[in-house]
């Protein structure tokens, strides 16, 4: 059964989504089919797709009661919108629909699992929110609310634990056949952690014991964590509200956070930590193992702190990241863009050994959607370059710039001159490895935004940029002697 609210979301979408065109919206990064986009959720494969949902008002641009939005893709790149798949209707989840995920039952069916979110009135006068772990399930269109939701509630937390923080289950098969699920919470003084839960059948849910603990190192409250196996490590992914910066490491705000280890008898034991992205603009991630045994991340490209930097007129709003494959080399996080992007490439434009010392243009290269490697090599070995820039998105007024300092070792995003008019940061910097002054940078951009690869992955910076679309160029800048190969290609993601 649908209710009405389900339905009246599912009809305004279908209406609402007609004053957007194919033009207005990035080239192959997934925007919402019309209002608020916020947090990855359920992403899966499913029947054969890619599934994904995402924190949804469809009703304005900006957030309010969450929905489930959903989407399906068979290449990640190419994303089909699916009627709204979960509105604010049970008592439950009457003010929200927040974060969560999705399995297959042994049965067939897909079951998600999100925070109900209940507002509710104090005998003191005052308010809280509480927050449930909830479930419905479906057939990949329409889901049903499970009748005896809310699963996890505040009885099921361990001591400490705040009823008002506790949410965004990550759920995982066990190879028993049994369920684990990971959810975010935080303590009295709001520090973060995460807890783990276990389930015979994904019904019926009980605690297991706490993962990981934030001990006051990174930021307050962990939202949206997940937890899963790679490369023979166990990896724990969380994005804290409320960071200090630590050094080039960790930024102010919103972050998100990488926690690698292993397990010891049933206890993760940390081993390394590092933030998952550099940018300006990525939250959130939630990851899917595809079936060829890829583990696949995809994050909310941008910030809480900084959406007010967006344009306000726009009757859409957020956008997802590149799917990125991640492994772990060297005892690091790794992300490369999906392979699937390979088969967006056009017009390949390629030049090797180009020696310069300060601007230059190259014949053929330009573009806002666009897939560009560049290998940097310092032209005289004796005296390395002070400074080497790529500059996007670029005219006589506008541009954003990525810059690498290789006596410092930063790479910086600055989209200071992009068009913004606001308040907010523009700049971000991280320290990366190089030998020499040689850097590898693969730069991916698409209509809004700027995925910066360093050194094949090993570090990720991220920036959204609402730069006028007649902003094309692409220069290059070297105060030093540089030689640098190019390859560039159009980004073409054709209607299906
Ligand atoms: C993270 C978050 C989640 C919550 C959702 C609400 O961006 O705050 O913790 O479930 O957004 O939209």
């Amino acid at each position: 059964m649908i209710s009405q609210v389900l339905r009246d979301a599912r009809k305004y979408e279908e209406t609402a989504q007609k004053a957007i065109t194919r033009e207005m919206r990035p080239g192959f990064h997934l925007s919402p089919r019309v209002g608020w986009m916020n947090d990855p959720n359920g992403f899966s494969f499913y029947n054969g797709k890619y599934h994904l949902f995402y924190q949804y008002n469809p009703y304005s641009s900006h957030w309010d009661t969450m929905h489930w939005g959903h989407a399906v893709s068979s290449d990640l790149l190419h994303w089909e919108y699916l009627p709204a798949a979960l509105a604010p209707d049970t008592a439950c989840d009457r003010d929200g629909c927040f974060s969560g995920s999705a399995i297959t039952l042994p049965d067939g069916r897909q079951m998600l699992i999100y925070t109900g979110v209940e507002k509710i009135n104090l005998s003191d006068g005052s308010d809280c929110v509480l927050q449930r772990q909830c479930l419905a399930v479906g057939d990949g269109v329409d889901y049903e609310k499970y009748g005896e939701n809310p699963v996890l509630d505040e009885s099921s937390l361990p001591q400490g634990s705040s009823k008002y923080d506790f949410r965004d289950p990550k759920i995982f098969a066990r190879a028993d056949g049994s369920y684990g699920c990971v959810v975010g919470n935080c303590d009295g003084d709001r520090d973060g952690r995460v807890l783990l839960f276990g389930s015979p059948d994904g019904f019926s849910w009980e605690f297991e014991r706490i993962l990981a603990e934030n001990k006051k190192r990174f930021g307050k409250m962990w939202e949206c964590p997940d937890f899963f196996e790679l490369n023979g490590k166990q990896v724990v992914i969380v994005s804290p509200q409320e960071m200090l910066p630590q050094g080039f490491e960790y930024h102010n705000g919103n972050g998100t956070l990488c926690l690698i280890g292993h397990d010891d008898g049933g206890k993760f034991v940390e081993e390394h930590n590092q933030s998952v992205d550099y940018g300006i603009d990525f939250y959130a991630p939630q990851t899917v193992l595809a079936p060829d045994g890829r583990r696949i991340m995809i994050g909310w490209m941008q910030n809480w702190d900084t959406c007010p930097a967006n344009a306000p007129n726009q009757p859409w709003f957020g956008q997802m990241s590149l799917p990125r494959e991640l492994s772990i080399k060297d005892g690091r996080l790794h992300q490369q863009p999906v392979r699937e992007i390979e088969s967006l490439r056009k017009n390949e434009v390629r030049y090797e050994n180009i020696k310069f010392t300060d601007v230059i243009k190259l014949d053929g290269i330009e573009g806002r959607k666009v897939d560009l490697e560049i290998l940097l090599r310092p032209g005289d070995m004796e005296n390395i370059y002070h400074k080497f820039a790529v500059r996007f998105a670029q005219n006589d007024k506008f541009q954003t710039s990525v810059s690498f300092r290789p006596h410092e070792r930063v790479v910086k995003i600055d989209r200071k001159f992009s068009g913004s008019r606001r308040v907010v940061i523009h700049q971000r910097r991280s320290l990366v490895r190089t030998e020499g002054g040689v850097l590898k940078l693969r730069i991916i951009l698409d209509l809004f935004s700027a995925e910066i690869f360093v050194n094949d992955g090993e570090h990720v910076l991220t920036a959204t940029m609402y730069t006028e679309r007649a902003a094309d160029e692409i220069s290059f800048f070297a105060d030093g002697a540089v030689t640098m190969d190019v390859v560039k290609y159009d980004l073409v993601a054709e209607e299906k």
